[in-house]
């Protein structure tokens, strides 16, 4: 199967070690045996914290969220580390470079592709483009709600 995992910053960086990314990349490494995946990291407290630096800086949103963006590229770039030779060494800044690189057959992690939105629309559109037969989310939010808890 074709799966696109997404795996929230607020999960994956909680403490800033290396424990999740050894744990999570164990799964992947197991999972990698059977089918073809493509991972997408959020950005978690690191990027929260960025962008709050650079929003008292003046930047507009747009700004923030590049700068969010250039967060969940450097959480990807630790899971490519974790990953070692299991994963494609370089991070799709966009789904055309997912698709391509995805060509080596090997596990491909990226972040953030541009700014308004989130790491989850990133792994929807995703799923949608390479037309995953699957996609899944992990998360630290409880559910889905359908009105501000
Ligand atoms: P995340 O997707 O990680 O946001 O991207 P999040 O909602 O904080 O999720 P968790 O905590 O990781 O689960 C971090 C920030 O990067 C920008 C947004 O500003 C987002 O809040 N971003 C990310 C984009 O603008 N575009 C993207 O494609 C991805």
């Amino acid at each position: 199967m074709k799966i696109v995992i997404a795996i929230g910053g607020s999960i994956l960086l909680k403490e800033y070690d290396c424990k999740k990314f050894q744990e999570y990349s164990a799964i992947l490494k197991d999972l990698a045996k059977e089918h073809e995946l493509f991972v997408v990291v959020g950005g978690g407290k690191p990027a929260r914290e960025y962008i709050g630096v650079v929003r008292d800086l003046g930047a507009g949103e747009a700004q923030c969220d590049d700068i969010g963006i250039e967060v969940t590229r450097i959480n990807a770039k630790l899971m490519l580390t974790a990953l070692g030779d299991a994963a494609y060494q370089r991070v799709p800044h966009n789904f055309q470079e997912a698709l391509e690189f995805s060509a080596t057959g090997k596990i491909i992690v990226m972040g953030g592709t541009e700014p308004a939105h989130s790491t989850d629309a990133v792994s929807a559109i995703l799923a949608e483009y390479i037309q995953a037969d699957k996609l899944i989310n992990l998360t630290s939010v409880d559910g889905m709600y359908t009105k501000d808890p």
